[in-house]
C-alpha cells in the first residue's frame, strides 16, 4: 500500500474533433476517482494546444462537463530529476497551491479522444516527459488511430477483417475512375468509405452506388489524405472491454460483449451523438455462449497483437448473414461517460467504475517501474 496520496492528473479536451465528448468522459473520471488513494488534478487542453490548471473548486462544482477557462494559467510539463516524477510548471505566474511546491505528479490519466490525443503523440510526449500515464503506449495507440495499419497487423495475427482497399489522395486524384471500378468488382455496392484516421464517424459514408461515389471519398479526403473503401457488411456491432492483466505473464482480461444496434442505417455522427435515441445498447450483447467466447478470444487476440497496454475497446461485427465475427476497430482511449460502452462493460462484468480507474491507474505505475528498470541508452 502507498503511504502517500498520489497526484494524478486528469488531462482533457485536446486538439481534436472530439474535444467536447472529452469534457464529459473527463467529468466522469475526476469525480469518481478514488479520494481515499488520488488527489486528482484537471488539466485541460485547448483546441489551440495549449495546457491549462483548471480550477480545482470549479471543476468539483461541474458535474456534467469539466471547464475549459482559456485564462487559466498555462502549464508546462518538464521530465524530473534522475529518475524523479516529472514536474508541472506555470508559464507565468504562481503554480496554483494543489501541485504542490515542487509541481510533481505521479500519473497522468488522459481522457482525450481523437488526433494529437489517441494517436501516440501525446503519449510521445508523455514518454519524452517520463510521465507515468493510463492507457496504450506510443505504437498501439498510433495503430489503433490508422484504420490501414491496425488491418494490417490483424491480418499478420490471423484476426478476420472487412475486406478493404486503402487510397491515397494522390493516388485517387490521378485514377479515381480505375479505384471506383477496382471497388465495384471486389465489393459491389453498398460499400464504407471511411479516412483512415478519423473517430465519431466523422466522414464516414456508406455509399450505394457509382453515382454517390466521388463525393463521399472527396469528403472523406477532407479529414484525411488516406482513405479506405470497405466491403458494407450487413452486421450486428458486438463491443468488448479489454483490461490489460496486471500479470503480464497472463492473457488480457475481457469483459462480457456489449451490443450497439443503431436506429440509422448505420453508426453515424447523428445516431452517436445527436439522436438521443439514435442506437440501444444491450450489455450483455444477445449472443449465444459459443459466439460470446468467439468473440472475447478474438478481442484478447486483437489487443495482443497492438502490443496493447491499459485499455482498449474492441468494435467487432457478426455478419448477420454468415455469423462470422470480423474485427472492425479498436479504440485506445474510449469513451468514459457513466454510461458510456467501456465502463459499463465493466461494471456488469464485476468491476465497478471506480476500481476499474485505480486498476488503470496502477497499470500506469506498474508500466513505469517495469520500464524504468531496463537498461537503457
Ligand atoms: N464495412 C462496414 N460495413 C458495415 N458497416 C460499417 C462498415 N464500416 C463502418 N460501418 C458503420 O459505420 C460506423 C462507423 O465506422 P467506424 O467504426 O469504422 O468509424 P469511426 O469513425 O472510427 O468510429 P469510432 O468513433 O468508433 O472510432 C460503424 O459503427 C458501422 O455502423
Ligand atoms: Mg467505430
Amino acid at each position: 500500500m502507498q503511504d502517500r496520496k498520489l497526484k494524478v492528473v486528469v488531462l482533457y479536451g485536446g486538439r481534436s474533433g472530439e474535444h467536447e465528448v472529452s469534457l464529459r468522459s473527463a467529468a466522469s473520471v475526476f469525480h469518481r476517482l478514488d479520494r481515499t488513494r488520488f488527489d486528482v488534478i484537471p488539466v485541460s487542453i485547448d483546441k489551440t494546444g495549449r495546457w491549462l490548471a483548471q480550477n480545482l473548486e470549479v471543476a468539483s462544482r461541474s458535474q456534467e462537463v469539466l471547464p475549459v477557462d482559456l485564462t487559466a494559467p498555462q502549464l508546462v510539463l518538464l521530465p524530473g530529476v534522475t529518475g524523479g516524477a516529472p514536474r508541472f510548471f506555470a508559464v507565468e505566474g504562481q503554480l496554483p497551491a494543489w501541485f504542490g511546491t515542487q509541481g510533481e505528479v505521479d500519473v497522468i490519466f488522459p481522457v482525450v479522444h481523437g488526433t494529437l490525443c489517441e494517436d501516440g503523440t501525446l503519449q510521445g510526449f508523455l514518454e519524452l516527459a517520463d510521465a507515468a500515464y493510463v492507457g496504450c503506449g506510443v505504437l498501439a495507440s498510433a495503430v489503433g488511430m490508422d484504420k490501414e495499419f491496425a488491418k494490417r497487423l490483424l491480418r499478420d495475427a490471423g484476426i478476420p477483417i472487412v475486406p478493404y482497399l486503402c487510397v491515397r489522395k494522390g493516388q485517387w486524384a490521378q485514377s479515381a475512375a480505375s479505384w471506383m471500378t477496382a471497388s465495384t468488382e471486389q465489393f459491389g455496392y453498398p460499400v464504407f468509405v471511411k479516412p483512415a484516421n478519423s473517430g465519431s464517424s466523422v466522414g464516414v459514408h456508406r455509399v450505394k452506388s457509382a453515382s454517390e461515389f466521388a463525393a463521399a471519398m472527396e469528403d472523406a479526403f477532407s479529414i484525411d489524405t488516406k482513405v479506405l473503401i470497405e466491403k458494407a457488411v450487413s452486421a450486428r456491432e458486438i463491443e468488448l472491454s479489454v483490461l490489460e492483466n496486471p500479470d503480464p505473464t497472463q492473457p488480457p482480461l475481457v469483459s462480457i460483449p456489449g451490443e450497439i444496434a443503431p436506429s440509422h442505417t448505420f453508426y453515424s455522427y447523428e445516431a452517436k451523438y445527436q439522436d438521443e435515441s439514435g442506437a440501444r445498447l444491450d450489455i450483455p450483447a444477445q449472443i449465444s455462449a459459443q459466439q460470446i467466447v468467439q468473440a472475447q478470444e478474438m478481442a484478447a487476440k486483437t489487443f495482443q497483437a497492438l502490443d496493447g497496454e491499459g485499455m482498449a475497446r474492441v468494435d467487432l461485427f457478426l455478419d448477420r448473414q454468415t455469423g462470422n465475427f470480423y474485427v472492425n476497430e479498436v479504440n485506445t482511449l474510449p469513451g468514459f461517460t457513466a454510461i458510456s460502452m467501456y465502463p459499463k462493460m465493466w461494471e456488469k462484468s464485476g468491476i465497478e467504475y471506480t476500481e476499474l480507474l485505480t486498476r488503470l491507474v496502477d497499470l500506469a505505475r506498474a508500466r513505469q517501474t517495469s520500464k524504468r528498470a531496463l537498461k537503457r541508452g
